[in-house]
């Protein structure tokens, strides 16, 4: 069985940097035709002149063939100056990232406060640049598993009401409670959503010993949220879209006492979507989905070359190369049922 859709770009993607992102990049670039990159390296990418440094490196590891697009982003910090969101703006930066601090990997140097931010925050409204949100609340006394729906209610919502022209992508949502949000709001606030999220609950997680491979931020939540979420991607709302959160990590920080969060997927993203919508028996709205929804959002142009995934089941490799480590990937020796067999 076959299936030829227009190429798709991934809308939420960790690259690393050095030999890391060398090994991971080709994955990515030999399916998708673009990618917004995350700026959490260290230290982040916080202003332009790193932005396009960073995007050098990235098309520097790339085969010479490749056309694969980087899109950058640049992470939003309490002492941002007004004046980067305009620079941002004529270099051609997609938009920034709002990671609250201490929320996830790499976010230290996040917002602390959202009055501070609200100037910067009106630029990019004025610039038309577009605020990809890290939705959880860093209150040590809310319940990891409750952090999203508390970001909702006393971040976001807030947030939307004072900037009222202002794109926000409302990045990897978890719950039921982000996806009822997002169908409530106006056009103008979009939503990721991993291949993890919709794969996966808190169950495969913790169930049977602890799967640090199955970590990541927002963590896995329970299955109605899942089924949540599948409603949502294979619904056909163009709100909804693909972003894959790929995040590797070396196993060595994974398989320890204190292990990070982040899931590989890149090395068969739009396979597990593919599972996904076939599951739910949408798989013609797959399409949509993956190369639509997130380019008009953008207002990008779609692509214009095809994919074809055939069911082929494969079994995943136990691990890939990772700089000085390697890398465990989602579903690392177990079954995936499709492949991508050309790009034309
Ligand atoms: O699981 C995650 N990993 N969530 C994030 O928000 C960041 C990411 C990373 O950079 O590893
Ligand atoms: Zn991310």
């Amino acid at each position: 069985m076959h299936l030829t859709i227009t190429r798709p770009d991934d809308w939420h993607l960790h690259l690393r940097d050095g030999a890391a992102m060398a090994d991971v990049v080709g994955a990515t670039a030999a399916v998708f035709a673009r990618a917004i990159v995350m700026p959490n390296l260290q230290p982040p990418v916080t202003s332009v002149g790193q932005a396009i440094g960073y995007r050098k490196r990235i098309l520097a590891a790339l085969p010479p063939e490749s056309a694969f697009e980087p899109l950058m982003t640049l992470y939003l910090t309490d002492l941002t100056p007004l004046d980067e969101v305009r620079r941002a703006r004529d270099a051609g930066v997609v938009g920034f990232k709002l990671y609250p601090a201490g929320a996830t990997t790499n976010s230290d140097a996040g917002v602390t406060d959202f009055d501070r931010v609200a100037p910067t925050i009106e630029a990019m409204e004025r610039c038309g640049l577009v605020l990809l949100v890290h939705g959880e609340v860093t209150d040590p006394t809310v319940d990891i598993f409750d952090r999203e729906k508390v970001f909702i209610d006393r971040v976001l919502d807030p947030l939307l009401a004072r900037h009222q022209g202002l794109r926000v992508v409302f990045e990897h949502v978890t719950t039921r409670d982000a996806v009822d949000f997002v169908r409530a709001s106006p056009p103008r606030i979009g939503a990721t959503i991993t291949p993890q999220h919709l794969l996966l609950n808190r169950n495969d997680l913790l169930v049977g010993g602890i799967r640090p491979h199955n970590y990541c931020l927002p963590v896995l939540k329970r299955e109605g949220h899942r089924q949540a979420l599948v409603t949502a991607a294979t619904g056909g709302d163009p709100r909804f879209f693909l972003g894959t959160d790929s995040a590797p990590h070396g196993r060595s920080t994974k398989e320890t006492s204190c292990g990070c969060a982040g899931c590989f997927s890149a090395h068969a993203a739009l396979a597990f979507y593919a599972e996904v919508f076939e599951a739910a028996g949408e798989l013609e709205r797959l399409e949509a989905f993956a190369s639509f929804h997130g380019a008009d959002f953008y207002g990008l142009a779609r692509n214009q070359d095809q994919v074809t995934l055939v069911k082929d089941p494969q079994v995943v490799p136990s691990s890939y190369g990772f700089g000085d480590d390697e890398v465990v990937p989602l579903r690392a020796g177990e079954e995936i049922k499709w492949r991508v067999e050309r790009v034309d």
